[in-house]
C-alpha cells in the first residue's frame, strides 16, 4: 500500500488520480473533511470522473503529531510526501520549521521504522543553489546557506536534509525540484492565486525569469522515479524557463482578456514590499507583497532538466499548452460568477 501526504494540496490531489488510475492502493492523510471536496473537484477535471475517490483511504493526521501518525504507517511500502506548508511571510516562519523539516523528520523517523521500501518527496527549487555566470542551474549547484534565504527555502532545504538521512539509513529516496507547478484546481492559493489574478484583469508584470512545469508532468515524473530502479537522486522539474511577463501574457490570451500593460521595476517592488511590511504591523494583516516575493519577482534564475529528461527519457508538456488547459478548467470553475 502507498501513503500520500498533503493528498489534499494540488500536488497530491492530482497525484492521487493517477496512482487510483494505475490500481494503486492508497491511504491519504488529511486534515479537514472540506479539503477532500477540494480532491473531488480535481478528480473531475479527469474525463470527469470522481468515482475513484471512493477507493482512497483517508487517514485523518497532523504530520507533525507523531502518536497520531504511527498508525499511518501499518501496511505502507511507499511514501509520496508532498505535505508542506508555503508561506513567503516572515510570521509563518517557524510554523513552516515545524511543518517542513520537523514534520518531514517524523515521516522519515516513522518509515524507517516501518522498513518503508521508498519514498518520493517534493522538494522545490527553492534548495537549489544559483549557477555562476548565468549558466543554467542543475541539481548539482548547492544550495547556499550564506545567502538572504526565505524561510520557505529554508525550510524547504531542511526537509531535503532531512530526506538524504533516510536514504542513509537504508530507505531508497527520490526528490524532485520543481519550478513553479501549475495546473487546475485550488485557484484562491499557490499558482492558482496568478490565474485567479489574470482573469480579474491584473494589469503589471516583471521581468523576473524562473521555471514551470505543469502539476501532470510533476506526479508523471514522480510515479516513473518511484517505479524505476532509480534512488538516492534528486531531479530538477521544470518545462520552461519563463518571464512572469511571457506567463501572464498566455494566461491573458488564453482567457481572451487584455495583456497587463504596466511593467513594474525592481525599485518600485522594493518600496512596495517595506510600504506593505508597516502597514501590516499596523493593521495585523498579511503583506500585500512579502520581501522573498518582491525580490524573485526580478531574479532571472533559468533550470535545466536534462537530467530527468536522459534518465527516463522524460518529455515535458509545453507551458503554453499547460496554461491553455488550466485556463480552460479555470472559466468552467467560474461559469456561475459570469
Ligand atoms: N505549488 C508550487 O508551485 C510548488 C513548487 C515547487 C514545489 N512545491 C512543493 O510541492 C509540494 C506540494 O505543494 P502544493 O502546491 O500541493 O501545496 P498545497 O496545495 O499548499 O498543499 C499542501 C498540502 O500539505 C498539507 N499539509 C500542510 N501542513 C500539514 C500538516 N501539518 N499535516 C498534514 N498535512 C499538512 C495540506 O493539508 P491541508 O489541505 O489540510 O491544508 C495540503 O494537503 C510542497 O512540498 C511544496 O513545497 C510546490
Amino acid at each position: 500500500m502507498i501513503l500520500v501526504t498533503g493528498g489534499t494540496g494540488l500536488v497530491g490531489a492530482h497525484l492521487l488520480y493517477h496512482l487510483l488510475k494505475n490500481d494503486d492502493k492508497v491511504r491519504a492523510i488529511y486534515r479537514s473533511e472540506e479539503k477532500i471536496e477540494k480532491v473531488k473537484e480535481v478528480f473531475s477535471y479527469y474525463d470527469n470522473d470522481v468515482s475513484l475517490i471512493s477507493k482512497i483511504e483517508w487517514f485523518k493526521a497532523d504530520i507533525t503529531d507523531v502518536p497520531a501518525m504511527i498508525p499511518a504507517f501499518v501496511g505502507i511500502k511507499k511514501v509520496y510526501h508532498c505535505a508542506a506548508f508555503i508561506s513567503f511571510n516572515p510570521k509563518d516562519y517557524r510554523e513552516m520549521r515545524k511543518v517542513n523539516i520537523h514534520g518531514t523528520a517524523i515521516i522519515v523517523n516513522l518509515a524507517i521504522d516501518a522498513k518503508i521500501d521508498k519514498i518520493c518527496f517534493v522538494g522545490s527549487i527553492a534548495s537549489v543553489g544559483d549557477a555562476l555566470n548565468g549558466n543554467l542551474i542543475t541539481e548539482e549547484n548547492e544550495w547556499n546557506k550564506e545567502q538572504d534565504n526565505s524561510g520557505y527555502s529554508i525550510t524547504k532545504f531542511g526537509a531535503e536534509m532531512e530526506i538524504w538521512r533516510a536514504s542513509q539509513e537504508g530507505v531508497e529516496v527520490v526528490i524532485v525540484n520543481p519550478g513553479v507547478i501549475l495546473g487546475s484546481g485550488f485557484w484562491e492559493s499557490g499558482s492558482g492565486k496568478l490565474f485567479s489574478q489574470i482573469y480579474k484583469d491584473f494589469s503589471y508584470f516583471t521581468e523576473g525569469i524562473t521555471g514551470f512545469v505543469s502539476v501532470k508532468d510533476v506526479v508523471k515524473a514522480m510515479v516513473l522515479l518511484m517505479n524505476s530502479e532509480v534512488k538516492n537522486q534528486r531531479f530538477i522539474l521544470v518545462s520552461e524557463n519563463k518571464s512572469y511577463k511571457e506567463i501572464f501574457f498566455l494566461m491573458a490570451d488564453a482567457f481572451n482578456k487584455k495583456r497587463p500593460s504596466i511593467r513594474i521595476k525592481k525599485w518600485q517592488t522594493a518600496i512596495f514590499w517595506r510600504v506593505s511590511y508597516l502597514l501590516s504591523k499596523i493593521t495585523r494583516k498579511e503583506p500585500l507583497l512579502g520581501k522573498y516575493a518582491a525580490i524573485s519577482a526580478h531574479e532571472i534564475s533559468k533550470y535545466s532538466s536534462e537530467k530527468i529528461e536522459n534518465t527516463l527519457h522524460f518529455k515535458f508538456e509545453k507551458i503554453a499548452a499547460t496554461i491553455t488547459e488550466t485556463c480552460s478548467f479555470f472559466v468552467n470553475d467560474h461559469q456561475n460568477d459570469l
